[in-house]
């Protein structure tokens, strides 16, 4: 009880302890007291022995002082057990390694670092007079030493060309297979070094593993045939780096010739290897810091980005399109056809808004018209109108394709007509004049395209805005009616800048006002625009003398002085054939007649114009031939009257010149130019009875006045 109480003192106080005698030497240390330590060997205030610091071409030993008496024990073992760690240093090779050492001398000043490991030199090799046996775990792969890799144990006698090698591995006694393992992971190895009769076996494994029942290796060496004559040895430790380096420690080493009086390891009591984070913390504010900056940086472009795009294609779709689908484009689509809507492709600026060319996929060549608008409110019948028109087949009427709406917008795809529109080849000087039969031409398509809307669809389609600047020309100059239902939309979404509403001044019949649209007003504006067509000239233009200002008036004059040719376009020089024109003229008049029940229907316009019908008997005294009656609003009263025009010196806005050309101020009148009548539709069930919705008046102002003004008083009058 006595020995064994002192015993405890002996270890508690002293963190070793000896029992020498004659049979037996076995010590633990702990905190690595009194050990025999030279070069970078040192032991630190923790407790942990530190072979070599983390600095280049260093080695350091560390030595049990009193050397194992060897020859007093009868039969020739011992055991040791140990626990190191290899540290490398962040962003550097580690190396080269620890090895267990027995020695016949504690002196190695001979020795050289790197793969010599501190215990060998360049000419040490079997042969020579160096008597060592060393156990090594080696982390840097040396084929000069015939090193199987960077992470092996070897046995080495004399030199460092291992006798035995293995990778470093253990065997797990639960899995029943040797497990790999890193030598330089830092973290602590145990390792076993027993020797008995002539083995050496060698076994590693992580501190949190058993002895493994089977060494890694097992190798028969003679400790007597190694050490002739000599029978005290010293153990020990070395370790070497070179230029690759590592933190080598010690942290724990028991010893005994008696193998089954070894120390057990108590792992509770170890010290904590320190790794090296110095040059973390260093790093720590940009390391940290910018990855972050980094990430944010780039996740806030992408989102930017996405938003971005996502705003760029954003559209706004709704349930009820559902059924439109097969008419609805992509705007990525359009805008991807459209060049980004680029200057290149555009067109010209309508009334309702700017037309682009494009190029969908399968070369189909598109005419896109982005039309503004300034809420939802009659987008939806808007849309099924647009739509269903493009069931509508004829020869003269532009092909419709699709619409794609947007937030206050809507874009309509139809086809691309190559030469534009008619009212650009009648007043643009630029372009070259159009001869009388391609006018006649164009006169007879949209004839027979106004018939089709009026009598061939299933139901009756209105126009409601026929004038040159509708009227598209294709590559064959045949004229094509466009532009279905614009206008009306546009006092849905309540656009009041723009100039062209349902009907344009000078093409709208009298009577829209007050009976709505109906066939007869189409032909009203039919027979306006026959007589542009063969005048050259705009319906009403304010800066002519008073007698040529309104062309059916004027017309009309020429024609009860009995030179009708007077009236002819200019730019025709004299080539046409007068009977023709004389006819279109005369027909012209008859359609503008005031009285709707006088105006011939569009079959019989064809009729007439194909001439398989004479013209019916009429002259320029014929009630309602010749008269203009201007639709006039009031806009402070609202209430709307026909008078006739008159017109005070020319007042044109220089801004709506294209397109507002009818922008003319009745002396007496407040503006009021463009005038919608709300109440009809273009498609209705019963032919030749449009259904009546909710009439109501509205006026546009010219861009020189306040629109508000007039809207408020529209709105409130709505
Ligand atoms: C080893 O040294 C450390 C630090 O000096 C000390 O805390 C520890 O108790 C020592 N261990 C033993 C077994 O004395
Ligand atoms: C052993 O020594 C000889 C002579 O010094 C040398 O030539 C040979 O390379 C050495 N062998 C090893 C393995 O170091
Ligand atoms: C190498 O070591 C041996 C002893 O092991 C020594 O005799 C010899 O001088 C050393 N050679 C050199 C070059 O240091
Ligand atoms: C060495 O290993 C062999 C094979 O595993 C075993 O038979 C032998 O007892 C071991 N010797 C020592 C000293 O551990
Ligand atoms: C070991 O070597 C010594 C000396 O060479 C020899 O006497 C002994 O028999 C050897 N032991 C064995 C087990 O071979
Ligand atoms: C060992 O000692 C014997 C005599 O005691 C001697 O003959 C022999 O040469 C020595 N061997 C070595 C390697 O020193």
């Amino acid at each position: 009880m006595a020995r064994w109480l002192l015993q405890i003192l002996i270890i508690s106080s002293l963190h070793l302890f000896s029992l020498s005698n004659q049979q037996e030497t076995r010590f633990v240390y702990e905190n690595f007291t009194n050990l025999y330590l030279d070069k970078s060997a040192k032991v630190l205030p923790s407790g942990l022995l530190q072979l070599t610091t983390a600095s280049e071409h260093q080695m350091g030993h560390a030595f049990y002082k009193k050397p194992i008496d060897f020859s007093s024990s009868g039969s020739l073992s011992f055991s040791t057990h140990f626990v190191c760690a290899m540290v490398p240093k962040p962003g550097v090779e580690g190396g080269h390694g620890i090895v267990f050492v027995v020695s016949p001398s504690m002196d190695f000043s001979h020795a050289e670092t790197t793969r010599y490991l501190g215990v060998f030199n360049a000419s040490t090799n079997e042969s020579s007079s160096s008597r060592v046996l060393a156990v090594e775990l080696d982390t840097i792969w040396n084929p000069d030493f015939k090193d199987i890799n960077n992470n092996h144990v070897g046995i080495d006698v004399n030199s460092p060309l291992s006798v035995a090698i293995a990778s470093a591995s253990y065997y797990s006694n639960i899995k029943a297979k040797y497990e790999s393992m890193d030598l330089l992971s830092g973290k602590p190895i145990q390792v076993w070094v027993d020797y008995e009769g002539t083995m050496l076996n060698v076994s590693i494994a992580p501190l949190e593993v058993q002895k493994p029942s089977r060494p890694l290796l097992s190798h028969p060496i003679n400790i007597s045939e190694i050490f002739p004559n000599r029978s005290r040895l010293f153990v020990g430790f070395s370790a070497a780096t070179g230029t690759a380096i590592s933190d080598q420690y010690i942290l724990w080493w028991s010893f005994s010739t008696n193998r089954g009086s070894l120390q057990r390891l108590d792992i509770a009591k170890l010290p904590q290897v320190p790794h090296p984070k110095a040059p973390h913390k260093k790093l720590s504010p940009l390391v940290f810091i910018l990855p972050v900056v980094l990430a944010v940086v780039v996740l806030g472009v992408l989102t930017g980005l996405y938003f971005r795009r996502r705003k760029k294609y954003s559209e706004v779709s709704e349930k009820w399109e559902k059924e439109f689908d097969a008419h609805r484009f992509s705007y990525k689509s359009l805008y991807k056809a459209t060049k980004g809507f680029s200057k290149d492709e555009f067109l010209g600026k309508g009334g309702f808004g700017e037309v682009y060319r494009g190029d969908l996929p399968q070369g189909r060549e598109v005419a896109v018209k982005r039309v503004s608008h300034n809420g939802d409110e009659g987008v939806k019948q808007f849309v099924a109108e647009v739509v269903s028109m493009s069931c509508l087949k004829h020869r003269n009427l532009v092909p419709f394709f699709g619409y794609c709406r947007r937030k206050r917008e809507l874009l309509l795809v139809s086809e691309y007509m190559p030469n534009g529109s008619l009212d650009e080849h009648l007043f643009d000087d630029q372009k070259p004049v159009l001869s009388w039969p391609q006018r006649l031409v164009v006169v007879k398509g949209i004839a027979s395209a106004l018939c089709y809307l009026h009598t061939g669809a299933d139901q009756v389609v209105l126009h409601r805005d026929v004038k040159a600047s509708n009227i598209m020309l294709d590559a064959e100059f045949n004229g094509r009616l466009g532009d279905f239902g614009m206008a009306r939309f546009h006092d849905h979404g309540g656009n009041a800048a723009t100039t062209a509403a349902v009907g344009t001044v000078g093409y709208m019949a009298p009577e829209l006002i007050t009976m709505g649209a109906s066939t007869g007003t189409d032909v009203y504006a039919f027979g306006v625009f026959m007589l542009e067509v063969t005048c050259g000239r705009r319906p009403v233009e304010p800066q002519l003398q008073v007698e040529k200002r309104h062309m059916i008036k004027w017309v009309c004059e020429c024609w009860k002085k009995d030179s009708l040719l007077d009236a002819t376009d200019p730019k025709l020089g004299g080539e046409y054939i007068p009977e023709e024109v004389e006819m279109v003229m005369k027909l012209g008049l008859l359609c503008s007649n005031i009285v709707p029940e006088s105006r011939p229907t569009m079959e019989q316009v064809v009729l007439y114009l194909n001439k398989n019908l004479p013209l019916p008997d009429f002259s320029p005294y014929t009630l309602g031939i010749g008269t203009f009656a201007p639709v006039l609003v009031d806009a402070s009263s609202l209430v709307v009257s026909s008078a006739s025009w008159n017109w005070s010196a020319p007042s044109m806005s220089s801004s709506s010149t294209n397109y507002s050309p009818y922008a003319c101020q009745p002396t007496d009148q407040p503006w009021g130019q463009t005038i919608d009548t709300k109440n009809s539709l273009h498609l209705v069930a019963e032919p030749e009875k449009p259904k009546v919705l909710s009439p109501a008046v509205k006026t546009a102002t010219s861009p020189a006045e306040d629109p508000e003004s007039n809207l408020s008083s529209l709105s409130s009058q709505r």
